[in-house]
């Protein structure tokens, strides 16, 4: 008998063709996720991530919540045209600590992923007021309200242990110092020593250039920090995985 009468065998039987394709199909999953289930994180490790700041976690649930990601992705694809136009592309490790991630599916505007440092303060804080005042044919919707919402540390420790319970390496001192941390990020004469320990590169300044602290600061210090991490003059992918 040939091996092609023994497949006439199984094409022509429904029920064991059902049996053996489950099987096969079956053995093909668990060798793709058994693996997974003894690899403690499947993520490459990548010098320079750290969590957010407080100030700057604020600004990211203020860009979730005016749903900022409907309009605009955070991820450059590793593809020649999207390099050129917004730089180095997105590594996994780059999003690790986002809950949700903000990888988008839509583009009306821009890719943000490399946005941190692109333009200054206070393009983005005319830009956001009203975009059509610097960019004459733009259809983003104006946020200028944004100015005139103060905003305190009154809640970040909360979020922030919320973070660290999904896994963000949040430490007590940290959650401990937030408040403060908070506000000392948008004072320049402040004692920031701390803030930037606890974050490196932490960027201090009045972001918004109004005296009071607003919800305009914290989504401008969330901006100029996106893609900013890690340092792609050094960095260097690790070809083994
Ligand atoms: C209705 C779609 C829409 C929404 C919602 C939206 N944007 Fe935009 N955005 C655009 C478009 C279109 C542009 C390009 C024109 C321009 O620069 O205004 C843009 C440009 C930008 C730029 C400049 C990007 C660059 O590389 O030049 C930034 C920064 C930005 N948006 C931030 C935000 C933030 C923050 C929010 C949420 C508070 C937001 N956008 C919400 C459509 C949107």
């Amino acid at each position: 008998m040939s091996i092609l009468d023994h497949h006439k065998k199984i094409e022509t039987h429904a029920t064991l063709l059902l049996v053996l394709s489950f099987l096969v199909v079956t053995i093909g999953g668990l060798v793709q996720i058994v693996p997974l289930f003894y690899l403690e994180n499947t993520i490459e490790e990548v010098e320079g991530m750290r969590p957010y700041s407080p100030l700057e976690l604020a600004g990211r649930e203020i860009y979730v919540r005016e749903g900022c990601y409907v309009c605009h992705s955070q991820m450059v694809r590793p593809m020649r045209d999207e390099v050129e136009r917004y730089g180095h592309y997105s590594l996994a490790a780059e999003s690790m600590y986002d809950h949700p991630f903000q990888w988008g599916s839509k583009r009306t505007g821009p890719d943000l992923a490399r946005i941190g440092g692109r333009y200054s303060d206070a393009w983005h804080v005319a830009h956001l007021i009203n975009p059509r005042d610097v960019v004459p044919e733009s259809v983003m919707p104006p946020y200028a309200y944004l100015m005139d919402r103060p905003i305190t540390g009154e809640y970040i420790q909360d979020l922030m242990s919320t973070y660290a319970m999904v896994g963000v390496p949040y430490t007590d001192e940290m959650i401990a110092a937030a408040p403060e941390d908070f506000t000392v990020q948008v004072d320049p004469f402040g004692d920031t020593g701390g803030l930037l320990e606890r974050y490196h590169s932490a960027q201090v300044r009045n972001f918004d250039g109004q005296e009071e602290l607003t919800e305009m600061d914290a989504l401008i210090a969330y901006m100029q920090m996106i893609g900013t991490l890690v340092d792609f003059s050094t960095f260097q992918a690790d070809e083994s995985r």
